[in-house]
This record gives C-alpha cells, structure tokens and sequence, in this order.
C-alpha cells in the first residue's frame, strides 16, 4: 500500500507529536515537508524526524510553496487555532486530506465550512482529538456501545490544570480572542470531547458562566458548563487553568442506571471507577488500567490517532475524529460563549457564533 505523504504545516510545541507518530506509523506514512516561517522550528522538527525515523525532509518558511513543488497527499496543521480555517481550506480547495488540530476552528461558519468542501473536494478531515485512543477512554467506549449503563443520567468532565503566566507570555497568540480562546477552548476542548461523545453525541442546550479571574489573558481561565443532551442526559463541565500549583486532574466521569465509570489522572489515563451491575469478563483488567501519568498532559494518542487516519485514507472511511466529530466540542464551547456572553441557554443545533464576538468585558471578574 502506498504511503501517505504529509506536509507538517506549523511546527511549534505540540508538533512534536506529529513528528513521533508519523516515524512511530512509518508503514502507513511519510513525512514530505515540515513548514513553518520560523526556520528554527522547523530545523529543531526535521532533526527529531532524521532521529525517529532516519529520514530527512526539506523545509519551507511558505506551505503554499510546499504544496506546489511537492508530491503531497495529506496536510497536519498544527499552526496558531486562528490561522486554521484559512490553511485548512486552502489545503482542501488543493485536494489534500487534512488532519487539524484542536480546535479545527474558532467560529461554526468556519468549521462547518471545512466540513463541507472537504466532502465537495472528496478528501478526508480529521482533528486531533487524541484522548480517544487512550486505553481507559476505548474501554469506557465499549462500555457504552453495549449498553452496560443503562439509562445515562449524567456526566462530568473535570479540567483542573494550571497554565501560568510564563505558558502565555511564551506565544503571545495563546488566551486572545482572535487566535486561541481561553482555556475551554484551549486545554478543556479535549475533556468536553470525552464527554459528549459519552453522553449520547447530540447536545441540544448549553448554559454557561466563564470567567477570567487570575491570568492576564483576554479570554476565560475558568469555566462552568451545563449541556443537556438530546437524550435528557446532562453533562457538567468544569474547566480551569487556575489550579494552585500546578496540573491537578483531567478526569471524566460517566453515570447511568446500572453503572459508574470514572476516568482520571492527569489526562483522562487512569481508571478509578468501574462498576456495573451486569459483572463483564475483561472488568478486572480494565479496573488495573490505573497506568503512570504521561510525561506531559498531550499524552501518546496522536501515534493511534495517525494510525486510524492513514487507515480512513487508503480505506476510504471515516476517520474516528471526523470533521462532523471534531465540530462538536468546539460548537458546545461556542455555546457556552454566547449563554456568558448573553445570560441565556443556546440552542447548539442553530448556533452561529465566533470567539471573535466575545470581549473581555463580558467575562472579566
Ligand atoms: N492536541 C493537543 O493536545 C494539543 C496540544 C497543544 C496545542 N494544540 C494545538 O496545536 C496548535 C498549535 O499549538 P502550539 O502550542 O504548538 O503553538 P506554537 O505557537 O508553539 O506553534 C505554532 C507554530 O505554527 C507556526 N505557523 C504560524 N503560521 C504558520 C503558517 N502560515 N505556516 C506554517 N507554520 C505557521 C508558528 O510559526 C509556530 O511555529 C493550536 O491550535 C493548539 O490549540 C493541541
């Protein structure tokens, strides 16, 4: 089977995730071009892809150029979450696959827009919504899929993290309204993922307080989030960048007539609960998935979640985070926006709205 060919578009911090899986998945994908118009990015990538993998691949300060010049299949855009809508598009309206970062943007026009012309051009979208493939999360997903909890009551996605001053300062893109977002849409996007993906899949009201307390950012560094799903489920959000002193848990919580299933850790890793009424074979292994903390909160899921993409490609099928998936918790964010925004509940079917029509105003405490 052919190989897919990758450019890496944007190579700064979380980068280096694309990088290891794309030498981690060598059988299904290649690395053809890392972009970037800081070169010293760009280098420090293309010396960790010749140590992973063995192979080099030329550097471009300009994409466009890349996608000119080279024989390319699929774009991972890793740039600023504010440049994503533009080169995703422009990747797309070129014919190639993409595979986006989260948030795959930062308004539902862009987003469904992307949606839309990667189905008109016939190439794949796929987010990075890596916490999927942890082990915890697919067994918390089989789970489900069996119907072991019965009746789902509710939800709680838990983001207790610590993101400081310094973390902001490094990239002046991070916490601005235009670029990035605050920390639900940033660090919390993952967990609030996890969990409408638990609940049922169908939100239809979202009601919201944000604030911005502590960080001097334009957006919120906390949020609380209610969604009722279309399925009379309710998820609960709590979402911080403000823990003292530093990361405390990501944890997400499932509860329904006939079980109780509560994934922790720092990133959504650890198993703390499992209980079920109906007693499974593989319950006591899943119960000991109480696995070591990732090094760092990004975990290792972009290694299986390459996996799967190049898999959708060559066998023209959905990837798991689609386009139509990787909308979702973004939108709920959104939703969330405009109830602060407006003191109202949204309705997340017909939401339009863009982190672009909040104001610090509206949140500052
Ligand atoms: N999946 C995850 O867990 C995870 C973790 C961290 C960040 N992210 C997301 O990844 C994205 C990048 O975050 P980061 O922390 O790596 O940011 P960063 O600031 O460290 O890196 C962004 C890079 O993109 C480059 N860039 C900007 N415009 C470009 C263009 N036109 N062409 C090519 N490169 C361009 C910048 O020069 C920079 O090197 C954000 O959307 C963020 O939300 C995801």
């Amino acid at each position: 089977m052919q190989k897919l060919r990758f450019a890496l578009i944007g190579c700064g911090r979380i980068s280096k995730n694309h990088i290891t899986a794309m030498a981690v998945n060598a059988d299904a994908v290649e690395l053809v071009a890392l972009c970037d118009p800081i070169e010293t990015n760009a280098k420090k990538q293309a010396d960790s892809y010749l140590e992973q993998s063995g192979k080099t691949a030329p550097i471009y300060a300009d994409y466009k150029k890349a996608l000119d010049e080279l024989d390319i299949d699929a774009c991972a855009i890793a740039t600023e979450s504010g440049y994503h809508a533009e080169i995703a598009l422009y990747c797309i309206r070129k014919g190639k696959h993409v595979l986006i970062e989260k948030p795959m943007a930062l308004s539902t026009k862009d987003a469904e827009q992307m949606i839309a012309e990667a189905k008109a051009h016939g190439v794949k979208l796929g987010v990075c919504h890596q916490n999927r493939f942890n082990a915890p999360i697919q067994e918390l997903r089989k789970a489900l899929d069996a119907g072991r909890f019965g009746k789902l009551v509710n939800g709680t996605a838990r983001i207790l993290w610590n993101r400081s001053m310094p973390y902001y300062q490094q990239a002046p893109w991070r916490g601005t309204w235009a670029q990035d977002g605050g920390t639900l849409m940033n660090q919390c996007i993952h967990n609030i993922d996890l969990l409408q993906w638990s609940m049922g899949g169908e939100p239809d009201t979202v009601m919201a307080m944000t604030g911005n307390y502590i960080r001097d950012i334009q957006a919120e560094d906390f949020g609380a989030i209610l969604i009722r799903f279309k399925n009379g489920a309710i998820g609960i959000v709590e979402g911080t960048a403000c823990v003292y002193p530093k990361n405390l848990e990501e944890t997400l919580s499932v509860f329904g007539e006939t079980g109780t299933a509560v994934i922790g850790g720092l990133a959504v890793n650890r198993v703390e609960t499992w209980n079920f009424a109906e007693p499974a074979p593989q319950d006591q292994e899943v119960a000991a998935l109480a696995g070591t903390d990732p090094k760092d909160v990004y975990g290792s899921g972009h290694n299986l979640l390459y996996a799967d993409y190049a898999n959708a490609v060559q066998t023209d099928t959905a990837p798991l985070i689609s386009g139509e998936e990787g909308i979702k918790g973004m939108k709920i964010i959104l939703a969330a926006y405009k109830s602060q925004k407006t003191g109202q509940p949204v309705q997340y079917d017909t939401l339009e709205f863009s982190s672009l029509e909040m104001s610090t105003s509206d949140i500052k405490q």
